[in-house]
């Protein structure tokens, strides 16, 4: 008994060591460059792990920094070794050797590494590893203008636009593109991104200045939001002018009618009803005075 015990450790020693000398090999040999997978904040990510041999898996961890997050092995649970933070938001597809994660946050991205058996105590050849990349979407951006007439040399009238651009709630960081505007004829007047130190989310603001003689219709972008579509100098300051000028001359031609028309009434209007009123008068004062 005394001989036995100190053989049965060594024994089991040496299995721990060879067992941490295959996953110190499994966890440092990876082959080229890793698979890119993206989620989208609060979505669900399925990491597939390539399965390069024939065989049938026996076992499969799948692993982050060298831990172990969750897998199967055909031949015992391990459910218990599913870290807490997993529990509850990961599962594995033996056939399909995958797994689904949950409610994707921002710390999840990163490489992760499968390790595939296949019935052999040592992992299948190199493998490539999956990086995940989380997303968010942007929200649909609000695009604003302010036009002002402006002067071209030549006296031609043009305008003078600001237009603001702003979307937020999105990951990674972006910028604001412009469809339909001449990047030459631009200059950008405020260009502005900034992180929520809680959601880890961007907003991005740009304002930018544009001038134009012809109608534009223009929209901004960030990232695959794009806003609603507005129109830029527009023929409007002419058409206005049209309008206020032929108010202007209507309005003299009314006036003009109305003097014509009294001068008429005038002219036309006959005198006796005055005549009769101091017929009438006379001889009611007439009467007045006999009284
Ligand atoms: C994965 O994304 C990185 C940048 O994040 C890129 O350099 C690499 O080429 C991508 N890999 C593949 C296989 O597309
Ligand atoms: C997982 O879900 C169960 C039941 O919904 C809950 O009791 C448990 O606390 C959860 N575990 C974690 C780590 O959130
Ligand atoms: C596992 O993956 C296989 C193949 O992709 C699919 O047919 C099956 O429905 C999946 N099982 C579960 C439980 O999701
Ligand atoms: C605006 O800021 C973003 C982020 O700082 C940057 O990537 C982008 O190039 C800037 N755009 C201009 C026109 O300065
Ligand atoms: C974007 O910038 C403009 C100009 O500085 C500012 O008026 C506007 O409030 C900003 N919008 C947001 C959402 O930050
Ligand atoms: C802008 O859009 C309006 C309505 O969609 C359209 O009638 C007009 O022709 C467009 N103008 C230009 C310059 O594209």
């Amino acid at each position: 008994m005394s001989l036995q015990r100190p053989c049965l450790y060594i024994h089991i020693y040496s299995l721990a060591l060879v067992m941490i000398l295959v996953l110190g090999t499994a966890t440092t040999d990876v082959s080229g460059p890793p698979v890119n997978i993206t989620a989208v904040l609060g979505h669900t990510a399925t990491f597939k792990c390539p399965n390069q041999e024939s065989g049938i898996v026996t076992r499969l961890y799948i692993q982050r920094h060298d831990k172990f997050i969750n897998g199967f092995d055909l031949n015992r649970k391990l459910d218990h070794l599913i870290p807490p933070e997993y529990q509850n938001r990961t599962k594995v597809n033996q056939t399909a050797l995958s797994m689904e994660m949950t409610d994707v946050t921002f710390p999840d991205e990163g490489l992760y590494k499968c390790i595939i058996y296949y019935g052999n105590p040592i992992p299948s050849k190199p493998f490539p590893e999956i990086y995940l990349k989380v997303t968010a979407k942007y929200s649909v951006p609000t695009i604003e203008k302010q036009c002002s007439e402006r002067k071209n040399g030549d006296g031609a009238a043009g305008k003078s636009c600001q237009l603001s651009c702003s979307s937020t709630g999105g990951y990674p960081q972006s910028a604001v593109k412009w469809a339909e505007l001449n990047p030459s004829l631009m200059s950008v007047v405020h260009n502005e991104s900034s992180e929520d130190p809680i959601s880890k989310t961007w907003t991005i603001n740009q304002t930018i200045t544009y001038n134009c003689d012809h109608p534009i219709n223009v929209s901004c972008a960030v990232d695959d939001a794009v806003s609603p579509t507005i129109t830029i100098c527009e023929a409007e300051s002419f058409s206005v002018r049209v309008i206020i000028a032929i108010v202007l001359v209507l309005v003299f031609v009314m006036l003009l009618l109305l003097v014509l028309v009294v001068l008429c009434c005038r002219r036309h209007q006959p005198e006796d009803p005055r005549d009769s009123d101091d017929e009438n008068a006379v001889p009611l004062a007439l009467r007045a005075s006999e009284s």
